[in-house]
């Protein structure tokens, strides 16, 4: 593979457009409009920037990052890539119309992958020509930070296709394990069930935001508490892959408590919208 198409330029699309371009892939991200296209790569520009205060980038690589990097709004653009990293909002019917569109653009090579949370792989698959080279490659928030990468199978995926996406993982110096297409695949299996016992732990009263967020942190050595991840993830998206999840499994570890969806029926959405549990 050498040239990656990444559709969606925001907070995990630029992150993945980062690595891949960081890796040496030429990589090409594409946005519904130019300001999109602009705001996702000056993103990219001052992650590197900050990296290289850190001295965790060298000033040569983020130079050659950058020249590997172009936005467009054209589909188009995609003609000449290898593989193609969707990375836009969590709803079928816009991924569906997306795949159809790249479809009669891109080579029957091009392998397809989804960035989705928690939408059926297989279901995504079957909307487009090439459901043995569809694959799900789920990424973790901050991209160019998080080690793992989610390799999920459909149930037509082909062996080929696997055996590329988990090679394709390695090589952008991620640590690649295999998810089942389950909602929540392995991580949000778990995690989601966790961050909803939080709330309703604080709903009962159990401890204040800090002492909870604390308690996980200090006592176990979780970089950030619940209520900090939650307000980092998203208050939306945290509801939207539980609801996803609940809908699949009919289990009550899935079902979001109604302080949750009465925060995003305010619009408390998290460190995005500057405020959810706290206050930015
Ligand atoms: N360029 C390069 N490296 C950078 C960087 C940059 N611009 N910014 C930060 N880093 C590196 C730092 O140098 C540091 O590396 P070392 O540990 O090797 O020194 C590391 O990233 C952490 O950075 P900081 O020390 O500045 O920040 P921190 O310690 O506060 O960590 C965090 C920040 C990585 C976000 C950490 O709080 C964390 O891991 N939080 C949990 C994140 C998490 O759980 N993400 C998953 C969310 S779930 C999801 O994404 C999937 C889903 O479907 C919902």
């Amino acid at each position: 593979m050498k040239t990656v198409g990444v559709l969606g330029c925001g907070l995990m699309g630029s992150g993945i457009a980062q690595v891949c371009a960081q890796s040496g892939y030429k990589t090409i991200v594409r946005e519904v409009d130019q300001k999109l296209v602009d705001k996702g790569l000056a993103r990219i520009e001052s992650f590197l920037d900050a990296g290289v205060e850190r001295k965790k980038v060298s000033p040569e690589s983020r130079d050659q990052t950058l020249s590997n990097l172009s936005g467009t709004t054209d589909v188009e653009a995609m003609a000449e890539t290898d593989l193609i990293i969707e990375a836009i909002v969590e709803n079928l019917e816009a991924k569906r119309v997306m795949y159809t569109a790249l479809d009669k653009v891109v080579g029957e090579d091009t392998l397809f992958a989804s960035n989705t949370s928690s939408l059926c792989i297989t279901e995504m698959a079957s909307t487009t020509t090439r459901p043995d080279r569809f694959f799900g490659l789920h990424f973790f928030s901050p991209v160019p930070v998080m080690k793992l990468v989610e390799v999920v199978r459909g149930l037509s995926t082909s062996d080929e296709t696997y055996e590329k996406g988990m090679d394709f993982a390695v090589s952008l110096g991620k640590e690649p394990i295999t998810a089942p297409d389950r909602p929540g695949f392995i991580v949000n299996r778990l995690l989601i069930p966790y961050l909803l016992d939080a709330i309703r732990a604080y709903e009962s009263g159990v401890g204040t935001l800090e002492d909870l967020d604390k308690g996980m942190s200090l006592g176990c050595g979780h970089p950030m508490g619940p209520f900090t991840l939650l307000d980092f993830v998203g208050l939306d998206t945290t509801y939207y892959i539980a609801n996803i999840m609940y809908d699949e499994f009919r289990d009550p570890a899935y079902a979001a408590p109604p302080l949750l969806k009465r925060m995003v029926l305010a619009g408390h959405h998290g460190r995005k919208t500057k405020r959810g549990f706290y206050t930015y």
